[in-house]
């Protein structure tokens, strides 16, 4: 966020970025009138007055700098020390200006506003600790700078929320370790030899902070701290954390292509969750998943809230574009509703986007945790189950047929198919459309193993139901009597009109004359079935101490609709 985005500025005052700074600036000061005749003269500098005046291992080939990393550090933070008081007065309008409608990005529905009513950096300079240039494409120089910052700056923010509370709170105790990124792209030959800088934060170390309502409590409106926190948080990780980057052209020029840009879509199937941890006293926590690859508002999705129940069942599909498939994570939290109140978290995970095979269906159950960077949880929060795939631009995709150049199934494809309606670069995910796959499910229910025992005798009387959630049809097999290895062997056909988005539910009960009871149930979604064509496998039951079913899925494609 700003204030971190103020060092590297004060980076780039010690290496010349400092021209391009002060243009931001509006110089009434005496003081800061000398430091804008500095930078002009500097600004006006030949080629060949710079040689005379910076040493020469300075210039021009930045290369030696990594054999001179201590006189580099020794250098910078000299620098940034004597520039700091400039920096920290010239900056906090900078940032205020830059840094208030990022923070409105994020800003969570249940804040109606969030401003700055103070902001300065304070007397502290940030300490540079490390610095190393990463060599590479020889058309730009990367340069990776660790720093270091216990700070005291002066932060208030102005909070209202929804229901009308405005409350001052002070951000306080700013405690940071990160390395940025800072790449000098184009290099050119004329002074200062790039013409525009990109900084990022490639590794956030360590990020502490307290916040105080001032004059008053933060605990006067529930939950309202945290979601601050989570928001300041979400800010600073996604506005400048690689691979985003902020971009400051130092010589005239259109620097558009070096911004970040869409590489591919991610689809998910947030298919269910089991075992949450149970944060209601009274009943069932009533569940809700958030996700995100940016956690900007407009790029988060929501899923529709399970009320009352620990192992709910979506079935929703999401699509998210992604930037950088290398970096970038699919981050989901799963939340308990609680109506007008801010939502409860009950925990959360992540999926690196570089473990997924582009093009290929994952299926993952993720273990939720209560927090990312804390890896040891004890506590059993639940686990929620995802189906994954990363479409990469311009590449096929898993549910390529082929033998049938009509059977394309992903957005993706049916997209560039029709060049006209094809995607639109500033909202991908809104003009794909969703493929339509029908076909018929043959599936027979073989048999089930060691199902556990419901009565005395230690027997059950089992059956099977067969629910397809979408499409909302249901059969079922006969019930056998004092079994807990039952063999139905019976076939169901079912026509799908829409299998990707299709859910199968089977529950394994137990037929009572007094009513039933339900063993366990197996949860799948079609897209095995559809990429396989045929599936024979057994599958263990879910909610059961013990248990198989034993399935054989066919799927017989029909031909595609075309909208
Ligand atoms: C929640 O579900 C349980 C069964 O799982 C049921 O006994 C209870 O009455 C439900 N409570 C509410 C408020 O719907
Ligand atoms: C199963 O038991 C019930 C009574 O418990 C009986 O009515 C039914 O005929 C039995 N079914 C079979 C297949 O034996
Ligand atoms: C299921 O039924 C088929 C014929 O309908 C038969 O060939 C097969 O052996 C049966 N399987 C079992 C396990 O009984
Ligand atoms: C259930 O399955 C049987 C056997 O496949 C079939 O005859 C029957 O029509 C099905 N019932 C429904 C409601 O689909």
């Amino acid at each position: 966020m700003g204030f971190l985005a103020g060092y590297v500025l004060g980076v780039a005052a010690g290496i010349g970025l400092i021209i391009g700074f002060a243009r931001y600036q509006n110089i009434r000061s005496k003081r800061r009138t000398d430091l804008a005749e500095a930078i002009a003269a500097f600004a006006r500098m030949t080629v060949d007055d710079s040689r005379k005046i910076l040493p020469n291992e300075f210039y021009p080939s930045w290369v030696v700098f990594s054999q001179r990393q201590k006189l580099i550090l020794t250098w910078l933070n000299q620098h940034l020390e004597k520039l700091w008081p400039y920096v920290n007065e010239a900056a906090s309008e900078l940032i205020r200006n830059s840094v208030e409608p990022t923070l409105d990005a994020y800003r969570p529905v249940i804040l109606a506003s969030l401003k700055f009513s103070k902001l300065t950096l304070g007397t502290v300079a940030p300490k540079f600790t490390g610095v190393s240039i990463i060599e590479g494409d020889a058309r730009e120089i990367i340069m990776e700078l660790e720093l270091q910052w216990d700070g005291n700056p002066n932060i208030v923010l102005d909070v209202k929320t929804i229901v009308g509370v405005g409350l001052p709170v002070q951000v306080k105790n700013i405690g940071f370790t990160g390395v940025f990124r800072i790449i000098f792209k184009p290099l050119v030959d004329e002074f200062p030899c790039f013409g525009a800088v990109c900084y990022s934060l490639r590794e956030k170390k360590n990020l502490d902070f307290t916040l105080k309502v001032v004059g008053g409590d933060v605990s006067a409106i529930p939950g309202i701290s945290d979601t601050l926190e989570a928001t300041i948080r979400d800010a600073i990780e996604d506005s400048i954390t690689w691979p985003v980057r902020k971009i400051i052209p130092i010589l005239p020029g259109d620097y558009s292509y070096l911004e970040l840009k869409p590489v591919g879509i991610l689809e998910v199937k947030l298919i269910q969750a089991k075992e949450l941890s149970n944060k209601d006293i009274i009943g069932k926590s009533d569940p809700f998943a958030k996700l995100f690859v940016r956690p900007l508002r407009d790029r988060m999705k929501s899923s529709k809230t399970i009320s009352n129940s620990t192992n709910p069942i979506w079935n929703e599909h999401f699509g998210f574009v992604v930037e950088d498939e290398s970096t970038q994570h699919l981050t989901i939290r799963i939340y308990d509703d609680e109506g007008i109140q801010a939502a409860e978290l009950i925990g959360c995970a992540q999926v690196a986007l570089k473990d997924l095979e582009p093009g290929k269906v994952k299926d993952v159950w993720l273990k939720l945790v209560k927090d990312l960077e804390i890896q040891r949880d004890q506590k059993n929060r639940g686990q929620v189950h995802l189906e994954l795939l990363y479409c990469p631009y311009g590449t096929e995709s898993a549910f390529m047929n082929p033998d049938d150049p009509d059977f394309r199934l992903t957005m993706l494809e049916k997209v560039l198919n029709h060049g006209s309606d094809g995607i639109d670069k500033t909202d991908p995910i809104k003009s794909r459309k969703d493929p339509i796959v029908r076909g018929v499910l043959s599936m027979t229910v073989i048999s089930a193993e060691d199902l556990p025992s419901t009565d005395l005798m230690g027997k059950s009387d089992p059956f099977v139901e067969i629910i397809l959630k979408k499409s909302e049809q249901k059969n079922r097999t006969r019930v056998l009597n004092d079994t807990l290895n039952p063999i139905w062997n019976q076939t169901f056909d079912f026509v799908i009109e829409d299998g990707l988005h299709e859910l199968l539910i089977l529950e394994v009960w137990d037929h009572d004359t007094f009513g039933k009871n339900k063993l366990g149930k197996c949860i799948m979604t079609l897209t095995r079935i559809i990429l396989e064509g045929e599936v024979m496998d057994s599958f263990p039951l879910d909610g059961a101490e013990s248990g198989r079913l034993n399935l054989h899925l066919k799927w017989t494609p029909q031909p595609i609709m075309r909208d």
